[in-house]
């Protein structure tokens, strides 16, 4: 049957886990192939290995890549991965770490260089690699940048993840000005509170003390799931979302833009 993302092959990284990995069997569910680039193939979660997820529950193929997103050579080891696939359709550039959680003059200088590696620099080399190979395929593409509501507003005490995040939207609106005429779409997520090991022990808000304060702050009245952004970046990666590029898609059940 043809569905959403048919002969598709998408990279996702970070898709070992949480946000990452439901984004790649949500993807495997309407029909793509999907390369899991990660430093581990385990979900932080615990459970089996997405991509064994995906070759057990679905007729999708799946392949795991261990890949850091620091590292060039990983990228394009992902990228070769997706060739052997079909050719890359579809970039997810998901990998991220919450980083120093501090006043700024407290930021440890490796801390920092670490997240801005991992959050910022490892979206941009990701964005040259894809854009190389979907420029040279000729057929177009779709790039779908994590950000986070911390690339729109400002948060007190993760001021560096503040930065790769805003960041990665300017990325985004800049590289869609130059590869339209590719016919490769660019687009960031900005997901809220999503439950995940980085919400439930990274940064823990869920299940921490002030949850009852800050679901209060939501008008949905619940956190995020991953499925809520999975969902999200399915339809940018498919053709319902042709003519959508540029574009900063907010995933916060209301939170960030009412008060
Ligand atoms: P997670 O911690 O559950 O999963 C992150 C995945 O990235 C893990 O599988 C980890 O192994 C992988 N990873 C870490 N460093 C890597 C590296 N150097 N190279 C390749 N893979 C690496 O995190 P979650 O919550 O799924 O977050 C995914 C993305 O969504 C991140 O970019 C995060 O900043 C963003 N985000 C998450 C929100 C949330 O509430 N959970 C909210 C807003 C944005």
């Amino acid at each position: 049957m043809e569905s959403l993302l048919t002969d598709r092959v998408a990279v996702v990284t970070g898709g070992a886990s949480g946000i990452g990995r439901e984004i790649a069997t949500t993807f495997a569910t309407h029909g793509a192939s999907v390369v899991i680039a990660d430093i581990q193939a385990a979900p932080r979660e615990d459970g089996t290995p997405t991509h064994e997820v995906i070759e057990r529950e679905t007729s999708a193929e799946a392949v795991f890549v261990e890949c850091d997103v620091t590292n060039r050579g990983d990228l394009e080891a992902a990228a070769d991965a997706a060739e052997n696939l079909g050719g890359l359709d579809v970039m997810v550039n998901n990998a991220g770490i919450v980083g120093p959680v501090a006043p700024i003059q407290d930021v440890d200088w490796a801390a920092y260089e670490q997240l801005r590696s991992i959050n910022l620099d490892g979206v941009f080399t990701s964005c040259q690699v894809a854009t190389e190979r979907m420029i040279e395929a000729g057929n177009g593409g779709s790039i779908i940048n994590m950000s986070s509501v911390a690339g729109l507003v400002g948060y007190a005490n993760i001021t560096p993840y503040n930065l790769a995040k805003g960041g990665i939207r300017l990325l985004t609106y800049g590289l869609a000005a130059e590869l339209g005429a590719h016919d490769i779409r660019v687009n960031a997520i900005h997901p809220g509170i999503i439950e995940t090991e980085m919400t439930r022990t990274d940064f823990p808000v869920v299940g921490g003390e002030d949850e009852a304060d800050t679901l209060e702050g939501i008008p949905l009245a619940r956190f995020g799931r991953p499925e809520d952004v999975a969902n999200v970046a399915t339809f940018l990666a498919s053709d319902l979302a042709a003519y959508v590029t540029a574009e900063s898609i907010v995933v916060d059940g209301g939170q960030v833009r009412t008060a």
